[in-house]
């Protein structure tokens, strides 16, 4: 083993390890996947296989408690996080989280007084921010180039298949169904997708000042929501967002993503492709030169390749940050990398939604004695 390069641990191998975290991992010239951690036998072998990593542990305690690994991904059920996080921080490791990052913000409270104390570097897992269109889209915002924003509105659906009331325990663990099934989740499919949205609304448009939100479960062999609209105003613009997102929705299974930013002056449009397949993002931008003249409209395209999808620019940015190295490489400024606050913020803002559902109510940030169930 090299010792001049950063020593990576992943828990977790499932989906969005071997999406997302592994095969960047794997490729760069920075790093040496040491060893990974999957309670499930099956998933581990496949990894370690796949990627030639010599430790595989069941239990991730023996991961974090590895000495020989500097930094670590932990893409685990979001119910595993901030348990896996404080450890890795009391052992010195550096820590890319899965969004949600926790389920309470509580235990996020306890997550971040580790870090602190402890001194290590964490990184959000909200990938959407490394995805070079909605970069594109900051960059124009801060230009002003359609003017002052007064709306935004997301329509995000996936078309789960409808397994039946019992789905067997082996398909639920072979393809991540716990998301819909196990207790321990904390919510359903906005506490799964609502973060990183939320995420992409706060960087553009700065804090969220109040939430409002109707929830629905439609497929009644959930636990949890399946369904909602959620409704934010922020705290320095009147803009106003819609985030709406299903997994009710009959369609295909990687349904689709689409978006609106409205300006003063200019609208962009734009059509995201599925995260996991490499078809480029389209942004349309419709303006009139003056107030009079026609509606021209100007297509930019963001073609995709396997070391710059989201994900990629995402994972080499905290490689990055936990080398000290400058992130000029990756073309994403360091300021804009989401921080343990972020994380926390997107996840705030779910749990303020679920209030709204609950009272029928607008809730004001930041919520106060928030009561997780009824
Ligand atoms: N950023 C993204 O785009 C994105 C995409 C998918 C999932 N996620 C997040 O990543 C996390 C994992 O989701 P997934 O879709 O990969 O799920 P998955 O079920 O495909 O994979 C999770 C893996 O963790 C293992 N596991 C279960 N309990 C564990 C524990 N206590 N410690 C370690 N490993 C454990 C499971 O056996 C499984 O192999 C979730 O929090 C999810 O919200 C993020």
């Amino acid at each position: 083993m090299s010792t001049n390069k950063l020593r990576i641990g992943v828990i977790g191998c499932g989906t969005v390890a071997n999406i997302g975290h592994l095969p960047i991992y794997h490729k760069s010239p920075l790093t040496e996947l040491v060893a990974v951690s999957d309670p499930m036998e099956s998933h581990l072998k496949h990894v370690q296989e796949r990627y030639n990593i010599p430790k595989g542990y069941k239990n991730p305690e023996d991961l974090l408690n590895d000495p020989n690994i500097d930094a670590i991904s932990i893409c685990s059920p979001h119910w595993a996080h901030a348990g896996q996080v404080i450890r890795a921080a009391e052992n010195g490791k550096h820590i890319l989280c899965e969004k949600p990052i926790g389920i309470t913000l509580e235990e996020v409270g306890n997550m971040k007084r580790a870090i602190e104390k402890n001194g290590v570097i964490f990184q959000t897992a909200t990938q959407k921010r490394f995805d070079l269109g909605f970069q594109f889209l900051k960059e124009k915002i801060l230009e002003k180039e359609i003017g002052n924003i007064f709306h935004t509105a997301i329509s995000w659906y996936h078309s789960m298949p409808d397994l039946g009331l019992n789905p067997s325990q082996d398909i639920i663990q072979e393809a991540g169904l716990w998301r819909m099934t196990n207790e321990k989740c904390g919510g359903g499919d906005l506490l799964d997708h609502g973060p990183h949205y939320f995420d992409l609304f706060r960087w553009w448009f700065g804090d969220v000042k109040s939430v409002s939100a109707q929830i629905r479960r439609i497929n009644q062999n959930r636990l949890n929501e399946d369904h909602c609209t959620v409704l934010l105003s922020f705290r320095e613009s009147d803009i106003i967002a819609v985030f709406e997102r299903s997994e009710a929705f009959i369609g295909s299974l990687y349904g689709e993503e689409i978006g609106r930013i409205h300006g003063t002056t200019g609208t962009y449009f734009f059509d995201v492709p599925h995260e996991y397949f490499l078809k480029p993002m389209t942004i349309k931008k419709r303006f009139r030169k003056t107030k009079t003249s026609k509606l021209l409209e100007v297509e930019t395209t963001f073609p995709k390749d396997r070391w710059n999808i989201s994900y990629a620019r995402e994972v080499r940015s905290f490689i990055n940050q936990v080398l000290g190295r400058s992130n000029e490489d990756v073309g994403f400024p360091e300021e804009w990398i989401p921080t343990i606050k972020d994380g926390r913020a997107g996840l705030e803002i779910v749990l303020a939604s679920y209030e709204s559902q609950r009272t029928q109510n607008t809730i004001q940030l930041p919520i106060k004695d928030y009561k997780h169930e009824d």
